[in-house]
């Protein structure tokens, strides 16, 4: 088996490569049917969701637009504790058909944060696009509306996901060796 070292762990081969491109063009696919006319804009989350987001982009054919942010966290002073601001997003998302696409929805913890400071923009509509999701992992109200794979809640490197900031460049899925 290949198995990979990032950092101190071993990594083994989960999902490969042409399951992963299969699967992007099939979700692609069905956003882009489902987009048809609405002119919508894609939000990408970096850093984990860049190589998901230009893949899956570049199936879609209707007019769309793209915008890449980072989210930064921090400890507000709300009764809800942290508070996340989206840097870089410029657009004026009224009246826009929204569709944030993230690497994995884990906790939902980081989306659960980030969905009502959209929302305070007054998109027309607002829906989820993650690569991954680990339904055992998930802790908070987020609905994922399209779905790469489902997967069990081990950690996992490659097509953008990182350990400790490396195994990004990884072209297929890695999980932890035993
Ligand atoms: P959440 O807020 O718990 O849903 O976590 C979301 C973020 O945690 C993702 O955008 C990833 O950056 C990171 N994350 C969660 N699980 C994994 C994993 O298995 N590998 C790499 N990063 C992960």
């Amino acid at each position: 088996m290949n198995t990979v070292q990032v950092h101190d762990k071993v990594f083994k081969p989960f999902i490969s490569r042409e399951q992963i491109q299969e699967r992007v063009k099939e979700l692609g696919a069905q956003i882009d049917k489902d987009y048809a006319g609405l002119n919508p804009i894609f939000i990408s989350i970096l850093n984990g969701s860049f190589i998901f987001a230009a893949d899956l982009f570049r199936c879609i054919t209707v007019d769309a637009e793209i915008s890449f942010i980072k989210l930064a966290s921090y400890k507000g002073t709300t009764s809800t504790g942290n508070v996340v601001t989206a840097i870089g997003m410029e657009e004026r998302l009224e009246g826009r058909h929204v569709v944030i696409l993230e690497d994995i929805v884990d906790t939902g913890k980081t989306l659960s944060a980030f969905i009502p400071e959209i929302m305070q923009r007054h998109p027309a509509s607002l829906k989820i696009a993650a690569f991954l999701t680990k339904p055992e992992a998930l802790q908070h109200d987020v609905y994922t509306d399209y779905v790469g794979f489902e997967i069990p809640n081990n950690f996992v490197v490659g097509y953008g996901l990182d350990y400790d900031g490396l195994g990004r460049n990884l072209p297929e899925l890695y999980t932890l060796a035993d």
